[in-house]
């Protein structure tokens, strides 16, 4: 069964505490719990992960192959505005991807404007709360489906 991978970056696991006037009031299990059944629903299995080390975040993303991982919905955390390893590591599996973030990062400090992964990603979501993701979700799963309803038959 193909995999959709929800990987957070760092601090996402104080969701709920952390600035609720830019991240809102759901925790990261909440959002997790919610994305699952969301996925699950539509035959797909989600796997979730959330890291603050830059690195393990890497060998989750070299994962991908072997835990058959068809899509990555990504919030990269304040590795958006800085990290080349992440980015290389998603050009390097070379797998759709969506950027995920839950504040409108074009509202906030000039900063939080760079990214290193919205020109390689396949859409960005930014600035509806714990919603940024489920629409993220969505777009995976759609994506997913009509990859599957044009493989040729007799191939999965
Ligand atoms: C964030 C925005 C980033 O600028 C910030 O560093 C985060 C969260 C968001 O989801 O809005 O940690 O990615």
């Amino acid at each position: 069964m193909t995999a959709i991978l929800v990987l957070h970056g760092p601090n996402l696991n104080l969701l709920g505490d952390r600035e609720p006037q830019h991240y809102g009031h759901c925790t990261l299990a909440e959002i997790d719990g919610a994305l699952t059944d969301l996925g699950a629903a539509a035959g797909y299995r989600v796997i979730t992960h959330q890291s603050n080390a830059e690195h393990e975040l890497v060998d989750t993303i070299q994962r991908c192959e072997a835990d058959a991982v068809g899509f990555i919905v990504l919030n990269p955390a304040a590795f958006t505005h800085t990290s080349v390893a992440l980015r290389d590591a998603l050009a390097a599996v070379d797998l759709p991807f969506i950027e995920v973030h839950l504040s409108n990062v074009h509202r906030r400090e000039p900063f939080r404007t760079k990214s290193y992964f919205s020109d390689i990603a396949l859409g960005v979501i930014s600035g509806f709360g714990a919603q940024s993701y489920e629409l993220a979700m969505q777009a995976a799963i759609h994506y997913l489906d009509e990859q599957d309803s044009e493989a040729p038959r007799g191939h999965s």
